[in-house]
């Protein structure tokens, strides 16, 4: 059973208390379903059996059973809201840092945590086995020109995965919907390199990431005999040997930083409608509260900006 199997991968992997939770959950949840179909079987044997006792001693310990499981089903659920709430909060707050930050994507095995590694320069377990990493980890780096960004990995994705399992891991799938920027990662010495990116991509779409800004990561660089052309904001690396790292950190700080420009601007109270409107659009860096209204200072793109100016010239 291939849900099973992939669940049993996955429960070996676990790291964080959330992690080992979610694969739990998992478990029971499909167990469960696996429960009602024999529950039918015996239903059946129970009525074609002594013709009176439609309820055999069967069927009462499997009920037992079914009960003991809804109640741990809700138990884990109920502890994986909080550990949920818990992370919102970090968020906000990182959101409040107004760090940007980047994800971590791609197919199980293409080289998530040893470029995360070469990135931070921290140790995130990176082993030669499908789906190592199973829980959200987020790493603070520096960009060539000083800012400070914020990488978070993902568990890898795989072909088919059961849509069961695609909610069981939604927890570091979030790190993806929410991210600045993308960091498709993708092994580009297998043979199943294009499909391994298709299959990422329709999971990124089915996320609803499509349309977050994204950088196609070329890892296994040393691996290949022949080295491709990199197309339009492409990059080429090896995550092992540290090659064209460097290339990918500028590439990075110019799809997070790159077209943003800083303004700073007093937006009396009334106005208040345009402070949402830098938030949605940009990054808030910081907000002050005077007499005359917020003193906001963000980063925000050309096109924001004029926008925004428009917006309060028209109401002035
Ligand atoms: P999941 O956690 O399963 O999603 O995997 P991952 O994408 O995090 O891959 P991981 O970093 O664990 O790397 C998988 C294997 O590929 C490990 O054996 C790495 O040593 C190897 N690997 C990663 N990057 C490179 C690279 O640039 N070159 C070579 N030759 N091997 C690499």
């Amino acid at each position: 059973d291939r849900t099973i199997l992939i669940l049993d991968i996955f429960a070996k992997h676990a790291k964080s208390r959330e992690g080992v939770l979610q694969v739990e959950l998992a478990q029971l949840k499909y167990g469960m379903s696996r429960l009602a179909g024999q529950g039918a079987e015996l239903s059946r044997q129970g009525a074609g059996g002594s013709g009176f006792n439609m309820r055999g001693p069967g069927e009462k310990k499997l009920e037992t059973d079914r009960r003991r499981i809804r109640r741990r089903i809700f138990e884990l659920g109920e502890e994986l809201k909080q550990i949920e709430k818990q992370r919102a909060l970090r968020r906000s707050r990182r959101e409040k840092n107004a760090i940007p930050t980047a994800a971590l994507v791609g197919y199980t095995n293409a080289g998530k945590s040893t470029l995360l590694n070469a990135l931070s320069n921290a140790e995130a377990l990176a082993e030669d086995k499908l789906f190592a990493t199973l829980d959200p980890v987020v790493r603070q780096i520096k960009l060539p020109g000083g800012g400070d960004a914020l990488l978070s990995d993902t568990v890898g994705f795989i072909n088919k995965l059961p849509h069961d399992l695609v909610d069981a891991f939604s927890s570091t799938l979030e790190e993806a919907r929410n991210a600045d920027l993308i960091l498709h990662v993708i092994d580009s010495s297998s043979p199943y390199c294009e499909k391994q990116k298709q299959v990422t991509e329709a999971v990124l779409a089915e996320l609803g990431a499509a349309d977050i800004p994204r950088i196609n990561v070329y890892n296994k660089a040393d691996k290949l005999i022949e080295r491709p052309d990199g197309k339009n904001g492409d990059v080429l690396i090896s995550a092992l040997t540290g090659d064209g790292i460097e290339a990918l950190l500028c590439a990075m700080e110019e799809k997070l930083c790159g077209s943003l420009k800083r303004i700073t601007l007093t937006i009396p109270y009334s106005r208040y409608d345009a402070v949402s409107f830098v938030r949605g659009e940009g990054r808030i860096l910081s907000e002050e509260h005077t007499e005359d209204g917020a003193v906001i200072t963000a980063l925000l793109d050309e096109a924001a900006s004029m926008r925004l100016e428009r917006m309060l010239d028209s109401r002035d």
